[in-house]
This record gives structure tokens, C-alpha cells and sequence, in this order.
């Protein structure tokens, strides 16, 4: 009998109180870096984005996010027999993120490991839990995105700093014999890695290099808004969908203009694709499920309705999870 995953529970951690586009912007004059309210709302849609305060840590935001989806699913952390954490800002560069969300979330036993894909790494997380669990080794996933990319941000850089910010979503998948995901594709172009990356590496031991991340924006754009129409095609094509069989499409959230121009490209109506840019900026590998779990709780995505969640970034890498919720 085949066998599904399914998401039986989302849940989300946003450090802090919301910083307004405003108080960036003075922030950032005190340093003599020039910006404005109205440019970063019309480039970019974002109006405001968390900051994680000192010390606290993409594990921190992981655990509370994934106590929330361990609650909604009503599973308890034994029951958990995977932990995979997509992120780009782990704590430290070993124990991985997932061995230190185990250790704070009290499960243990099963593998924890992280999964570094940029703003694609909760795509890769999801299809990674999804072939564990449909080949039977797993009946119960957490999969999380969480990310402090302000540590990594040149805050004197405005071009970038303005763009992101900090948070956690995570799912819980569990073992079905009803779909669950359907589909799922994922792709890397290495020859692009020098678009967007963050160069400091790790030599002997030591960290060196330039710690903090550099982005040609334009070209990002343009290859973003023509793989996340490309991949959504071809898992549609993969599951034996159309277009107007999604219910949701819910991009990575790097930029508003990215995602009309995908779902214009999409033949999608815009009312049908999740945005929450303007609320939590670019988180990353974040910032999926972090969409994920708004919609799910005010109550717009229903059971049984078709999402596509799509990631896009550094690598250069994409991917897409098309399941039926
Ligand atoms: O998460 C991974 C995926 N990331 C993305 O998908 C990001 C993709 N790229 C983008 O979203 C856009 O390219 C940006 C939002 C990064 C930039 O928008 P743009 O329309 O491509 O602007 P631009 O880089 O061409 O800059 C336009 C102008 C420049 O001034 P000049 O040269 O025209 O005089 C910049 O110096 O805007 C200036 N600028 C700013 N002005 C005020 C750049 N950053 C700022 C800023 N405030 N923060």
C-alpha cells in the first residue's frame, strides 16, 4: 500500500517586537547609511521585519516554533523520529541545529540534521522528510526552517540590510496512507553561486573571509521569477495537475514584485498566493513556513486544499512541494 506525508501541524517563532521600515531607517542614519520608508515598501513590498536580540539563536526560534506545530499536530517530541532543520545561520558550525532543537525540545533516538539550501532549504527539508517517510523509516517528521540572518547581514550595506529579517516555521509530517504531498522537484545551478552568497568560510578551524552576505539583486530576481514558474510546471506535470488546480501558491517571500510577477507568469490570480514579505521581510529558509503557518491559522488554507511551496535562492538554488493539506 503506498504511503504519504502528510502535515498534520505548522507552527512559527518571530523574535521580539516588529521593527518598522521607520525605526531601520533611523537606525541606519545613525550610522550615516541613507534609506527610506518609501523605497524599501516600493522595491521590495516589506514594512516591517524581527530582529533576534543578542544571544538568541535560529535553535532558539526552531524549538518554539516547532513546540507550536508539535501542539497543533498533538504530538508529543518522543513521538518525533526525524529532525530536519533548514537554515544558513546555525548556531555554531557543529552540533547541527536539528541535535540542538532535539536537545530543547526533548526528543530524541532518531537522526537531526541540517540541510543547507539558502531560501530553498525548507523545500529540500520537506522532499528529504517526504522519501523518509514514504519509504516506510519514518512516521513522524519535524521539519524546520529557522534563521538569524541578522548576524550575517553588512549592516552598512543598504542595499541588502534592508531586506531581511529573523524567524522560524516549522511542520510536522506524519505517515498516511492519503495524500499528503504529491510531488516535489529540486535544483541547484552552482555556476551562479557568486549572485548571492555569504563568503566567509572555514579554514583549519578558524573563520575567515568576508562573514556577511553579498547580493547581486537584480539577477537574482530575474532567474528567481523564471525557475519559480518553471518548477511549479514541472511538478504540476510530475502529478498530473493544472494551474488552476492549486488552492495556494506559497512563494518564498524575498520580494513582493517577485511574486506577482510569478503568479502573473503562473496564470495565477494574485488572491491566491500567500504573502507575508511585507510583515517578516526575507527570512530565508524561513520564510515558506512561516507563510504556511499564517494562512493555516487565520483559517484561509483548508483541509484538502492544494499548496505549492516553492524556495528560491543562494546556490543558486529551487525547488518546489506541491501537497494536498
Ligand atoms: O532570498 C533570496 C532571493 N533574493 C531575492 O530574490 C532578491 C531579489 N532582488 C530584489 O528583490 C531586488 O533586486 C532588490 C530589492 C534587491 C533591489 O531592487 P532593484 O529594483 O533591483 O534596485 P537596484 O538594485 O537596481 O537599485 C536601484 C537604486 C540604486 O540607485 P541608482 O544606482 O539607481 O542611483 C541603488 O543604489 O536604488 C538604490 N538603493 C537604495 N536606495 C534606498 C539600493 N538599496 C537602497 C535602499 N534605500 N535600501
Amino acid at each position: 500500500m503506498e504511503m504519504y506525508s502528510r502535515v498534520v501541524g505548522t507552527g512559527r517563532a518571530l523574535p521580539g517586537q516588529p521593527v518598522s521600515n521607520a525605526a531601520l531607517v533611523d537606525r541606519l542614519a545613525k550610522s550615516g547609511i541613507e534609506t527610506s520608508d518609501a523605497w524599501i515598501r516600493e522595491r521590495t513590498g516589506i514594512s516591517q521585519r524581527y530582529i533576534a536580540a543578542e544571544g538568541v539563536s535560529s535553535s532558539d526560534l526552531a524549538a518554539e516554533a516547532a513546540q507550536h506545530a508539535l501542539h497543533a499536530a498533538g504530538l508529543s517530541a518522543a513521538q518525533l523520529e526525524m529532525i530536519i532543520v533548514a537554515t544558513s545561520t546555525p548556531d555554531m558550525i557543529f552540533p547541527s541545529t536539528a541535535c540542538l532543537v532535539q536537545k530543547k525540545i526533548g526528543a530524541s533516538g532518531g537522526p537531526a540534521f541540517d540541510v543547507q539550501a539558502v531560501c530553498s532549504g525548507f523545500a529540500y527539508a520537506m522532499a528529504t522528510a517526504d522519501l523518509f517517510i514514504k519509504s516506510g523509516k519514518v512516521r513522524n517528521a519535524l521539519v524546520v526552517g529557522a534563521e538569524v540572518f541578522s548576524g550575517i547581514l553588512d549592516w552598512t550595506d543598504r542595499g541588502t540590510c534592508v531586506l531581511f529579517g529573523d524567524g522560524a516555521g516549522a511542520v510536522v509530517l506524519t505517515a498516511d496512507q492519503q495524500p499528503g504531498v504529491l510531488g516535489h522537484r529540486l535544483h541547484a545551478r552552482g555556476e551562479f553561486e557568486n549572485i548571492l552568497r555569504t563568503p566567509g568560510s572555514v579554514s583549519h578551524g578558524k573563520a575567515t573571509g568576508h562573514p556577511f552576505l553579498t547580493m547581486d539583486g537584480q539577477s537574482v530576481f530575474k532567474l528567481a521569477v523564471q525557475v519559480l514558474d518553471s518548477v511549479a510546471r514541472e511538478v504540476l506535470a510530475d502529478v498530473g495537475d493544472q494551474v488552476s488546480d492549486i488552492d495556494w501558491l506559497i512563494p518564498h517571500q524575498a520580494n513582493v514584485r517577485i511574486l506577482s510577477a510569478t503568479a502573473k507568469r503562473l496564470g495565477i490570480d494574485e488572491s491566491k498566493v500567500i504573502v507575508t514579505v511585507d510583515q517578516h521581510a526575507n527570512t530565508s529558509a524561513a520564510s515558506v513556513p512561516l507563510a504556511l503557518d499564517v494562512a493555516v491559522r487565520d483559517g484561509r488554507i483548508q483541509p484538502g486544499q492544494r499548496l505549492m511551496l516553492q524556495g528560491v535562492g543562494g546556490g543558486f538554488t529551487w525547488g518546489a512541494v506541491y501537497l494536498r493539506y
